[in-house]
């Protein structure tokens, strides 16, 4: 919600509101990196960030989000007690501490959503808005169109089914299948316990496209910001 900038520098407990007048007209108070003197504007200090002396105000943080194509090899948590790579340290030239949202398993590369807006990812977790998964898999083995249809359908995955899936056969060779899978759920390791569970262990692993977001050309360890229209494209 929008409110006075003097109004949010006092409920952010910086200073009484006609002290923070004062560091207005003074020229310490920034907003999204740029000075403002004017007296009386009306910001959202959810969206925007605030300093003052260059500090920002508690609560004041720009909401950032950023596809990654996260590669192989890390994990998608804020620390990891063995040491292995974490996706937050490919984020460099971002103040704000951005975190995974959902996860990918270490072996598993592609589209990961990485973001400040605590809000933006429980919404985005939560099953009631289907957001939709792409994945390119890479199976041994040729697959039954039984099989896929059983996939498509919902198989039994730790005494709960699966939701329908929608899968495409795009390429075969001698040993093995590469297909596109589309689901809405994020269990732990589903794509892969799904065709195991059909007898055709998953060897690569790769999410192409969280909703209509896309990788596109961005290359492994490389993220690109995502603007309001692309986030609201997810909840459509
Ligand atoms: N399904 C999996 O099995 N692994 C992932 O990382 C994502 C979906």
């Amino acid at each position: 919600m929008e409110e006075r900038l003097q109004k949010i520098l006092a409920q952010a407990g910086v200073c009484s509101r006609r002290a923070a007048e004062e560091l207005i007209r003074q020229g310490r108070v920034k907003v999204d990196g740029t000075i403002v003197t004017e007296m009386g504007v009306k910001i959202d200090p959810n969206r925007h960030r605030i300093t003052v002396n260059g500090r920002p105000i508690q609560g004041s943080e720009k909401k950032i989000t950023v596809l990654l194509n996260k590669p192989k090899g890390f994990v998608t948590t804020m620390s990891d007690p063995q040491g292995r790579p974490i996706v937050s340290s490919l984020i460099k030239d971002i103040d704000e501490r951005l975190f995974p949202v959902g996860r990918l398993d270490l072996d598993t590369e592609g589209a990961l959503l990485m973001t400040n807006d605590g809000e933006l990812a429980q919404k985005l977790l939560h099953p009631k808005f289907e957001v939709n998964k792409t994945y390119q898999v890479t199976i041994l083995g040729h697959i039954e169109p039984q099989k896929i249809q059983a996939l498509e359908q919902g198989i039994d995955l730790d005494g709960r089914q699966t939701w329908p899936a929608k899968i495409s056969v795009r390429e075969k060779s001698e040993k093995t299948t590469s297909l596109h899978i589309i689901i809405h759920e994020g269990r732990k390791r589903q794509v892969r316990r799904m065709f195991e569970a059909v007898g055709h262990p998953v060897i690569h692993l790769k999410r192409l496209a969280y909703g209509n977001l896309r990788l596109g050309n961005l290359s492994p360890g490389k993220y690109r910001f995502l603007s309001p229209k692309d986030l609201a494209s997810l909840f459509r």
